[in-house]
Order: C-alpha cells, then sequence, then structure tokens
C-alpha cells in the first residue's frame, strides 16, 4: 500500500474485538520495530506487550476509553523538544505500518493508567514512558464513548490548508497551487494525527526551504514528530529529494517554536 494510502486508511481505533494479535502480525511488528532508529540522533524505543500479569492476562487501565484491546505498543524515550520529535515520528511510522497489515491503533497519551503499564516494562536510566496505542483488530461498530470522544475532538477534521501552511510570512497563507509539487505533502502532514486533534503545526514555505514550526502545548512535540514522519515519507514516495536541517539563522517566533527545515535539493 503507498503511503498516502496508508495515511488516509489511518483513523484513531478505540473499539476492539478482544482477539488477541495472531503470531504472524506479532512476528511482522517485532521485525518491522527492529529494523527502526528514531530519526534526528535521539534515543527512543518502541515494545509490543500482550498485557498479562505472569501467564494470567490483564486488562491494562485506559479510563474505559479504549475496549477489547489485549495488545499495546509502548513508546519509550527521553524528555526534550527533539528526543520527542523523533520518538513521534518513529512511533507513527508503526501506526503506518500496523494500518498497512490491516489493524487498528490509537495513540494515547493522556488517557492510560501509567503506573499499570509500567508495571510491564523495565526502564533504563533517563528512559520515559512517553505514549502508548493499542494495536488489534477493528470492531465493526464503536462503541458509544467512542463516538462521543471522535464528535469531541472533531477528529474527522481539520483545519484548512492555508490556516497551517504560509508562503514567506505567517501572514500570507500558502495556497495549494503555490505550493506546487509540495502540495500532497503538506495535504499528508494535514492529515497527521494530533493530541485532541489540536494540529498544533504550522510551516513557512520560503527560498527553497519548509520550515517547521509548533504552538507549545501537551503532546505538540510528539505532534510535531507525527507530523515529519508523514511529510518526508510522501517525499520520498513521490521523489521529492530533500533533507531536514536545523537552520542557525531561523528562529522561534511568538508562540510557534521551530524546530527544523526540509531543504530542497
Ligand atoms: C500525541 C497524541 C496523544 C493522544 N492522546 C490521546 C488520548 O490520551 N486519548 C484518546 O482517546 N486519544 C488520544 N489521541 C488521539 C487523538 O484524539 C486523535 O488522533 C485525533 O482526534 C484525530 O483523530 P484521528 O486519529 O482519528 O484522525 C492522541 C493523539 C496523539 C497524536
Amino acid at each position: 500500500m503507498s503511503i498516502t494510502k496508508q495515511i488516509k486508511k489511518r483513523k484513531s481505533v478505540r473499539s476492539y474485538t478482544g482477539e488477541p494479535l495472531n503470531e504472524e502480525c506479532v512476528d511482522r511488528i517485532n521485525n518491522y520495530i527492529g529494523q527502526l532508529n528514531a530519526p534526528f540522533g535521539t534515543k527512543a524505543k518502541i515494545q509490543l506487550i500482550r498485557a498479562k500479569t505472569g501467564d494470567q492476562p490483564v486488562k491494562l487501565g485506559t479510563y474505559g476509553v479504549i475496549s477489547g484491546a489485549t495488545d499495546f505498543l509502548l513508546l519509550i524515550g527521553e524528555r526534550g523538544v527533539m528526543s520527542e520529535v523523533g520518538a513521534g515520528y518513529m512511533f507513527e511510522q508503526v501506526v503506518l505500518y500496523c494500518t498497512e497489515l490491516g489493524l487498528g491503533t490509537c495513540w494515547l497519551g493522556g488517557t492510560l493508567k501509567r503506573d499499570d503499564f509500567l508495571k510491564q516494562i523495565q526502564l533504563s536510566e533517563g528512559e520515559e514512558l512517553i505514549v502508548i496505542s493499542p494495536v488489534g483488530y477493528k470492531r465493526e461498530k464503536r462503541t458509544l464513548l467512542e463516538s462521543i470522544m471522535r464528535a469531541g475532538a472533531g477528529s474527522d477534521k481539520r483545519k484548512p490548508f492555508g490556516s497551517l501552511f504560509f508562503n514567506n510570512t505567517f501572514g500570507t497563507p500558502l495556497t495549494e497551487s503555490d505550493a506546487g509539487d509540495y502540495k500532497t505533502p503538506l495535504e499528508m502532514l494535514r492529515l497527521a494525527p494530533s493530541a485532541s486533534n489540536k494540529q498544533p503545526w504550522r510551516v513557512v514555505m520560503k527560498d527553497g526551504a519548509f520550515h517547521f514550526y509548533f504552538q507549545a502545548g501537551h503532546f505538540s512535540a510528539n505532534d510535531m514528530g507525527i507530523a515529519l514522519c508523514h511529510f518526508e515519507l510522501t517525499c520520498n514516495e513521490l521523489d521529492l529529494k530533500g533533507h531536514f536541517e536545523r537552520m542557525s539563522d531561523v528562529s522561534s517566533s511568538n508562540d510557534m517554536g521551530y524546530v527544523t527545515s526540509w531543504i530542497i535539493e
């Protein structure tokens, strides 16, 4: 499946059948995780776990938000903006891979009982549990709570292109036609999931580069990593050559934290 198809197909799934992942899925996910590295020189790792105490299956708390999940992806990393950006990028790669396998996922940063999940893993010094996601077979029908949550967060909507992307300065919205070849990577970025669907990412196209900023907030650095993942993977698929680089002459502005730039080659 193409990356644009994976991105369009992915939606947060909170209702699962209760059936554990089959061995083939477990192996494929573990092999995929095994060959990933977190970008931007950051350290992060992902573990796939089956919730249990000893040999007994156990329910890990999500305040009732997730139903019927037995398997979970755990993102473990270090604190700091670039570490969280890199970790977010890496976790989204796995989320998209699971989407390709036909499995449901849902980033969870807030609605999880962290102590329940921490009992399932061992952390080294400096490591923290950043987010988790259930991974499994979707139930046909969403639970009522899931439908209410989706409606509350406006999960099926995204901000318009011109209020996320700008031409030269933050005062000038970027049109899809001015984005040229980059219309699709930016559109794929726009479809990214973000905590509470806040979409904190902003991008300024200027002088042969795209400069990426984010509005500070809970999980915004992870959100930024997801956005960079969608943007770069789409560029790779479309053979748009470039690389990320943090520019010394670009700085944060007002409430926008500068993260990195995509330099077109
Ligand atoms: C970093 C991050 C943290 C999130 N935390 C939660 C959470 O704690 N509980 C929850 O139900 N959804 C959570 N979400 C899912 C978002 O609400 C969801 O991605 C957004 O509403 C867009 O919907 P979609 O993923 O279906 O496109 C989180 C998403 C991200 C990216």
